[in-house]
């Protein structure tokens, strides 16, 4: 079988292409990725090719050759906050690129595609825990550049009754590779937890705390936090449901419960047991207060098995990549 995987040599695009290379060498794995914040050494098993999605004649090639059975899609630009600063890259890298990679998969019918959606895509939710039939009003342009993906992917699959896909609506993702051989690696990471971390290292004077008036416990948002690693199991069930004949489907990947920003940050001081300095300050825009995920889906339909559902195991393995990392 052979599987192309988009942005594999990012955070959670390696983390997959790992698991998949160990668990069968009759898989031909093919990474592209740009490497804009992919690192070529995050890359385990297969082979990889540094292309740009925006290129589609070399996008073309390279399927063309290859023939995958499979895409696995990550390659996306994910952060929020730089969303609500530059709409337009998001709406680029993330939508249009999408659909001129379609449009090539069409043509050479590569007919099983999975998805890199987010949580970002329900916006302020009605109803928490989540359903994946919740309505999609995303209120920053990162959800609403993967929600309007979703739709095209909706009405391919409809008109084409071969192409199968399987949309994964990831909640926050965090953690790294327990045996520390892959993780988060970004220039300026913005995330929680991995923020947490480096100021904890040091790299950062203080941590803030974007805002403390939501209507939550504490004050601070809720998210959902999931192992990588456990995400990147969804994707190898999201596999072998496609290859077994599943038809389209979208999923949540989350816990189904979540912790403030006070309570991620209390976590981080008891296991690096560094009592780093916190500020707490505005809203930062485009944060919904809560965002946790009904995962009996998942677990009914793709049988997804968590195996890391544990936030201060999640903390443990990010701090062991962060002191420890190899790029
Ligand atoms: N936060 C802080 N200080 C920081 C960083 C974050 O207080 O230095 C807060 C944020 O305001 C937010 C929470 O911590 O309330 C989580 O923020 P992250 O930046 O870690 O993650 P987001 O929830 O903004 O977004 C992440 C992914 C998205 C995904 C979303 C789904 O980046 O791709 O989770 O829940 F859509």
């Amino acid at each position: 079988m052979k599987v192309l995987i988009t942005g594999g040599a990012g955070y959670i695009g390696s983390h997959v292409v790992k698991l998949l290379g160990q668990l069968n060498s009759d898989i031909d794995i093919l990474v592209v990725d740009n490497l804009s914040t992919g690192h070529k050494e995050a890359v385990l098993y297969g082979k990889l090719i540094k292309a740009d999605l925006e290129y589609t004649g070399i996008i073309e090639k390279i399927i063309k050759d290859f023939k995958p059975d499979v895409v696995i899609h990550f390659a996306a630009s994910i952060e929020v906050a730089e969303s609500v600063q530059n709409p337009v890259k998001y709406y680029k890298n993330n939508t249009a690129n999408t659909i001129n990679l379609l449009e090539i998969i069409k043509k050479y019918k590569v007919n099983k595609f999975i998805f890199s959606s987010t949580a970002a895509v329900y916006g302020n939710p009605k109803e928490v825990p989540i359903k994946e039939t919740a309505s999609l009003s995303p209120i920053n342009p990162y959800g609403q550049s993967k929600a309007f993906v979703e739709e095209v992917l909706r009405d391919l699959s409809k008109s084409d009754k071969d192409f199968k896909y399987v949309s994964l609506r990831y909640f926050n993702v965090a953690g790294a590779d327990p045996e520390g051989k892959i993780g988060q690696s970004y220039k300026n990471a913005t995330h929680l937890i991995t923020r947490a971390l480096k100021t904890a290292k040091g790299e950062y004077e203080k941590l803030y705390i974007f805002g403390t008036d939501y209507p939550t416990k504490d004050g601070t948002c809720i998210r959902d936090y999931i192992h990588v690693v456990d995400l990147a199991q969804a994707h190898l069930d999201a596999l072998s449901y496609l290859l077994e004949g599943g038809e389209s489907d979208i999923f949540n990947c989350g816990y189904g419960y979540g912790y403030s920003v006070k309570e991620v940050v209390d976590t981080v001081k008891k296991i690096t047991r560094i009592d780093f300095p916190v500020e707490e300050t505005d809203r930062r825009p485009g944060d919904p207060a809560v965002l946790v995920a009904d995962n009996t889906k998942i677990k009914d339909v793709l049988d997804w098995k968590p195996n890391y559902d544990d936030l201060e195991f999640i903390v443990k393995t990010a701090w062991n990549w962060e002191q420890n990392r190899r790029f």
